[in-house]
């Protein structure tokens, strides 16, 4: 039995795969390589020692998809791939809801065709919205979203609870990632943005290689400790353990299952700053700009409901996830070859 990884080759796409195998399951992967590098895939076969199956294939495409059910013996899918750039998603709302809703409903369809009916879904902390206050359980009002990127996303969530209520066979689960970060230890794979990162982790990683000059932040009179704002950053291999649970759950129990992923901790982005400079001893020049349209102050996980049910907890902190990070960058400092 196999675990369909679409957007397989991406950042927290190509750190699930690792983390899969490594406990021993068998991985196919989805991508039609728009945000990623072919490379991706070599570095995750030099990590875990063995080969595993790759189809260069765009989710939108039917045909293609049901190729690959034809040919694997699929069991469950872990559904990352997707746009992701907010800013972007605001120019081009078409592409977004093209690319990351319509590409669901026509994986969702192909799955279904196949008696597949196991899906983990790569959901985010924005469809928590402006309003709520943090820290953020699983219960609270979804939905006030600012962006069509975070409207996609709850789109999404909304479509998969409808299917799990149309027919009691589907298992799904939704992860809402808080802020990954981090890298894989042995430096090898790690976030490669296209062009400016969006950001502040890649964009710290590249002022600290001399990529960019300085580091703006967005702002520092928020109600916080120190005027910045407060994020849930989580590193990127906690995340990916947190799906080969979630994978278990789905593969266990049917029905609808949602939880955070995050730390339930919050740092400031001047924290995030310190804790990189004491992290890799480079020095990090930045200037305060003003705020960021659609930012708020204070975003941060109540992660407890996944440790409950699911035992999972992350485990890697701040100091960890800078000092991986920058191997990452300094290790690469072009990402990916091509
Ligand atoms: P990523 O861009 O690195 O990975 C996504 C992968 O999906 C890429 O390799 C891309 O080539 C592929 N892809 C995109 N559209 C595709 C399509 N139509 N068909 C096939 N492949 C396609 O992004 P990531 O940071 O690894 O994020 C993975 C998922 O997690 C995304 O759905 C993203 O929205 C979600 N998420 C990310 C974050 C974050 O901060 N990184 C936070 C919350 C949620
Ligand atoms: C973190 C903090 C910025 C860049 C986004 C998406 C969210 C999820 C994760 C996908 C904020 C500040 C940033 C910079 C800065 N993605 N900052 N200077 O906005 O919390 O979340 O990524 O689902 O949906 O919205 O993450 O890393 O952009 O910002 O001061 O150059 O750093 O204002 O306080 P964010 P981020």
């Amino acid at each position: 039995m196999s675990v369909l990884v679409t957007g397989g080759l991406g950042y927290i796409g190509s750190h699930t795969c690792v983390e899969l195998m490594n406990a021993g399951a068998e991985v196919v992967v989805v991508d039609n390589l728009y945000n990623c590098k072919k490379s991706s895939y070599d570095r995750i076969k030099a990590l875990v020692g063995r080969d595993f199956k790759f189809y260069e294939c765009d989710i939108r495409d039917a045909e293609g998809l049901n190729k690959i059910f034809e040919n694997e013996d699929i069991d469950s899918v872990i559904h990352f791939a997707g746009l992701k750039a907010v800013g972007e998603s605001v120019q081009k709302p078409l592409e977004y809801f093209d690319n990351n809703v319509n590409g669901t409903l026509v994986l969702l369809d192909v799955m279904r065709k196949h008696g597949c009916k196991k899906i983990v879904f790569s959901s985010s902390a924005t469809v928590y919205g402006m309003n709520n206050v943090s820290p953020l359980t699983e219960d609270m009002q979804v939905g006030g979203v600012t962006n069509p990127y975070g409207r996609t996303k709850y789109m999404i969530e909304c479509i998969l609870q409808d299917l799990c209520v149309s027919d009691k066979e589907w298992s799904v689960c939704l992860l809402r990632y808080f802020n990954p970060i981090g890298a894989h230890k042995s430096g090898t794979m790690g976030e490669d943005p296209n062009g400016i990162p969006n950001n502040l982790m890649p964009y710290i990683t590249q002022v600290a290689i001399g990529k960019r000059e300085k580091l703006t932040v967005y702002g520092d009179d928020y109600d916080t400790h120190d005027g910045t704002g407060v994020r849930d950053y989580i590193h990127v291999v906690d995340l990916a353990l947190g799906h080969l649970k979630a994978v278990e759950k789905v593969r266990g129990e049917n029905g609808l299952f949602i939880y955070n992923l995050g730390t339930g901790i919050g740092y400031s982005v001047l924290d995030v700053v310190k804790a990189f400079e004491k992290a890799s001893g480079v020095e990090i020049s930045y200037q305060i700009g003003p705020r960021r349209a659609g930012d708020i102050a204070t975003c941060y996980s109540d992660p407890g409901k996944a440790l409950n049910e699911l035992g999972w907890k992350a485990e890697r902190d701040i100091e960890e996830m800078c000092e991986d990070s920058w191997r990452w960058q300094s290790q690469n400092p072009t990402g990916y070859p091509d």
